[in-house]
């Protein structure tokens, strides 16, 4: 049997993973018993954009083209909430797994998506849409088994660490560290949730509801992003051995769920401090285990492919054995 992707997007994300399907065949052919993996069809926005790569007799506008082929599973890389929420929950309900990097959509949506993915026996992966390859996701929900998360605090957004990064290190200005991280494949087309927190407020919302299983009202938490960082700001904390960092922070206090987000100046006591250019980062403080620190690349093509390929790997390895279980 091959296993058959439609994929929703080719972009950055898109592209990168099918391109990492192509030269991780092998590798993921040995973990999934010999089984093939191949793009059956590729749904994209703009018809008229040139586009050269070997895929391109895939490519479609209309999504229910899609389902005129016989399709496993279907990738989201698409952006914002509609229509990829529809789109997804289409696929859940004719029975395909659903594997998303989409978490602008995923914030507002996962829970019903989960609660479906449930219902129609299917599974859902979206271990990419925070901190991208980095295993957040995995890590959290293996230790959430036991421990109990007191508090998570964590640099989320690839592209504020970036410029914050560049301009404390080589004083290039916020404009020109900008534009190196959209080149660089790491900020949004529409760059303004990168900088504005908007982007990490939505990985922190899905870290929330894995980690205590709800979400704060969002008109509650506060969010500041790097927009309001100056060339002088990042002067005056590397005078005092402090490094300005982009830190999401959520925890369980007065019975309820609080979260913040916005730049703090950290001293090189944090374990946050060291995470520089587009490292993410994330401290996760547990009743048993400990604080635990885990860090690594939070955008790009490849590390979110990786995340979107494990979860894939292990949909079909599960699926193999006959059991379906959401991530
Ligand atoms: P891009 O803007 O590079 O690509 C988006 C792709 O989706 C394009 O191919 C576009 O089509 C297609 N698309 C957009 N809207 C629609 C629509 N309504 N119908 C059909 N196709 C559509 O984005 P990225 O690849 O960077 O990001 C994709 C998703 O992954 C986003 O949700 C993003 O937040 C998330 N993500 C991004 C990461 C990164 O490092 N870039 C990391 C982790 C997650 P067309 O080509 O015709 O314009
Ligand atoms: N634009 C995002 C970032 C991509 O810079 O973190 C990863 O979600």
């Amino acid at each position: 049997m091959t296993i058959r992707v439609g994929l929703l997007g080719y972009g950055t994300v898109g592209k990168g993973f099918a391109e990492t399907i192509q030269s991780h065949q092998e590798r993921l052919q040995n973990l999934l018993e010999g089984e093939p993996v191949e793009i059956a069809s590729i749904l994209v926005k703009n018809p008229t954009k040139k586009r050269e790569f070997p895929h391109s007799s895939l490519v479609t506008t209309d999504f229910n083209e899609l389902f005129l082929q016989d399709i496993d599973v279907v990738i989201d890389a698409i952006v914002g909430e509609e229509p990829a929420f529809s789109y997804c929950k289409k696929a859940i309900e004719s029975g395909k797994h659903v594997i998303t990097a989409n978490k602008q959509m995923f914030a507002k949506h996962g829970k019903t998506l989960k609660k479906l993915a449930e219902k129609c026996d299917v599974s859902l992966g979206y271990e990419s849409t925070t901190v991208a390859g980095t295993p957040i996701i995995r890590t959290l929900s293996q230790l959430l088994q036991v421990n109990r998360v007191e508090r998570f605090e964590g640099i989320l957004n690839g592209t504020s660490n970036f410029i914050l990064t560049r301009m404390k290190e080589n004083k290039v200005s916020f404009d020109q560290a900008l534009q190196e991280a959209k080149d660089k494949g790491y900020a949004e087309a529409d760059p303004s949730n990168d900088i504005n927190g908007r982007d990490a407020f939505y990985k922190l919302m899905i870290v929330s509801e894995l980690i205590y299983g709800k979400q704060p009202n969002w008109n509650e938490v506060f969010v500041e992003g790097i927009d309001v960082i100056r060339s002088d700001h990042i002067e005056e904390a590397s005078f005092m051995g402090k490094k300005i960092k982009h830190i999401a922070t959520i925890e369980w206090k007065d019975g309820d769920v609080r979260a913040s987000i916005q730049p703090i100046a950290l001293t090189h006591h944090h374990p946050l401090y060291a995470i520089d250019h587009e490292q993410n980062g994330v401290v996760i403080h547990t009743d048993l285990a400990g604080p635990l620190t885990l860090a690594g690349p939070g955008a790009g093509a490849s590390t979110t492919a990786s995340g979107m390929l494990e979860d894939l790997v292990h949909i079909f390895q599960k699926t193999n054995r006959k059991t379906h279980q959401l991530l």
